[in-house]
């Protein structure tokens, strides 16, 4: 799942859990507290990362800054699947900051990448940061400029475009543009991206491309869980309203960040 969000102060998400995903949360404009049930709490600014394992059981907030200078927040969340095997594990966080992340430049100077994670135009990403390898990779194209990068072959890929319009293919000896809020999902066809914005368009596009290494398991979303079956969304919901299997620390438990950053 991906969610583009804009959240204004005074909204945000409120206490909530979470069990059997990653998330993976990028500021794009403004800034995100967060703080869950363990006591761990941290703050997202503009080009942070967040990657946060919810495994068997979390319950966080996470609440949009309240700088007043700061009209609408703007951000992506994208959920990884994560493996059978590893839903029980404890949550855990990774946190990595705009300064860490890796640009790319192409030749001609037209295209930018941030290399979250993953490899392009011969830069590799700082470190794993999700226990189920995904490639996430910021990409930005000029009027005139260019993209092209092999990703891992057999993986589930797509893109999302945040702003502009690109021009993506030849794919099946066809070209397609994608505008602005709209995906082009390859699943697993294919093993390299080629993308361009033409001469005459006006404005740079921006992008993101993503790609990870399919599971081979059934996938049961239920509002915030993600399970392998209906029995484990069902147990899902039963630990948490009885607060046992990793929801414990959400007895009573309420943030101290929901009424805003302070
Ligand atoms: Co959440």
């Amino acid at each position: 799942m991906l969610d583009h969000f804009f959240v204004t102060p005074g909204s945000g998400f409120s206490e909530h859990p979470h069990r059997g995903q990653e998330t993976i949360t990028y500021m794009l404009s403004g800034a995100m507290e967060h703080e869950d049930f363990t006591g761990e709490k941290g703050l997202l600014n503009q080009g942070d990362l967040q990657f946060m394992t919810a495994g068997r059981g979390i319950v966080h907030a996470e609440m949009p800054t309240t700088d007043p200078d700061v009209s609408v927040n703007i951000g992506m969340q994208l959920w990884v699947d994560l493996p059978a095997e590893l839903k029980d594990v404890e949550p855990r966080y990774r946190d990595l900051r705009k300064a860490e992340i890796p640009t790319a430049t192409s030749a001609d100077g037209k295209t930018t990448v941030r290399v979250i994670s993953g490899r392009a135009l011969g830069v590799d990403s700082l470190k794993e940061l999700a226990y189920t390898p995904v490639w996430y990779l910021d990409v930005t194209i000029q009027p005139g400029g260019k993209f092209e990068e092999n990703i891992p072959s057999k993986w589930n890929s797509f893109c999302y475009v945040i702003s502009g319009k690109a021009r993506f293919g030849p794919i099946d000896g066809q070209n397609q543009v994608v505008e602005e809020f709209n995906n082009l999902i390859w699943d697993t066809k294919g093993d390299r991206v080629f993308a361009s914005v033409d001469d005459d368009m006006e404005k740079e596009v921006r992008f993101i491309l993503l790609a990870g290494l399919p599971l081979q398991q059934d996938i049961v979303q239920y509002g915030p869980f993600v399970a392998t079956s209906q029995e484990g969304i069902n147990k899902a919901l039963s630990d948490y309203r009885s607060y046992s299997n990793g929801f414990e620390r959400a007895r009573g438990w309420v943030s101290g960040i929901t009424g805003g950053l302070h």
